[in-house]
């Protein structure tokens, strides 16, 4: 009869197991410890748009961004990846963590032309819904070859207006686009359907299907 507690004891331990261990993936990082601090941390302002400034967007976590970074390096880590492109700024920092992880480049897209880009470019123009403008997007052509093998990583991908700009840089430079690792889709929001349609390979961290006044709900979290 003694043994009951224990068995009972036994028994949450493998449940709490049971259903922490699936949130873990191979590089360690804790995707619901990514819902959470959207959760805790997120403020929903009109578009919707959430800002997540305090470990993402303007202050960044390093730490964090590294295991995010990391995640995205292992869902691509056999797609031969030569180059990782993003679009600044803010996609920058988990752009380089990915860089990092599969020891490759990292090429940002350029919205402003500074007195440093020189040479021939590449360059397109997105209409951005989120921030209601057009802008035109540049890199460098020597820094994006016919035979890189690309990986776009962001941190936010909504419409999906940015991720189109860097395919069309990636197609002028006859480059192959092998995905776009993401760390927050708003699932609510077309982009991520759309490229999905298109072919492309889209690997978002957390997908936000809903988010309003009464919160915020993840696609696959209960
Ligand atoms: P869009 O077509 O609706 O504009 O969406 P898209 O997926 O192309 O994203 C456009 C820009 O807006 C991206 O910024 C993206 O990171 C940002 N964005 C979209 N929705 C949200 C949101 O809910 N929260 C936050 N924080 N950002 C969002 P970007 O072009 O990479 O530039 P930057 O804003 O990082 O400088």
């Amino acid at each position: 009869m003694m043994i009951f507690p224990e068995i009972q004891t036994l028994s949450i331990v493998f449940n709490c197991l049971f259903f922490y261990v699936p949130e873990l993936t191979k590089a360690g990082v804790n995707l619901k410890a990514l819902e959470d601090r959207i959760r805790a941390e997120g403020k929903i302002l009109p578009g919707p748009v959430l800002k997540v400034s305090s470990f993402l967007n303007h202050q960044m976590d390093a730490d964090f961004i590294m295991e995010l970074g990391a995640e995205l390096a292992r869902r691509y880590a056999d797609a031969g990846v030569t180059k990782i492109l993003t679009i600044e700024s803010s996609g920058i920092a988990v752009a380089v963590a990915c860089g990092a992880a599969l020891h490759v480049p990292v090429l940002f897209a350029k919205k402003h032309l500074t007195s440093n880009v020189s040479g021939d470019l590449y360059q397109t123009i997105v209409h951005s819904y989120t921030h209601g403008t057009d802008y035109t997007v540049i890199v460098e052509r020597e820094y994006l070859e016919a035979n890189d093998r690309v990986l776009i990583v962001d941190d936010f991908l909504a419409n999906g207006r940015a991720i189109e700009g860097l395919l069309d840089l990636i197609r002028q430079a006859g480059a192959e686009a092998v995905g776009a690792g993401i760390v927050i889709e708003k699932g609510f929001q077309e982009g991520g359907s759309k490229l999905r349609e298109d072919g492309l390979s889209v690997e978002s961290l957390a997908v936000i299907e809903r988010m309003d006044a009464d919160g915020i709900e993840f696609r696959g979290s209960c």
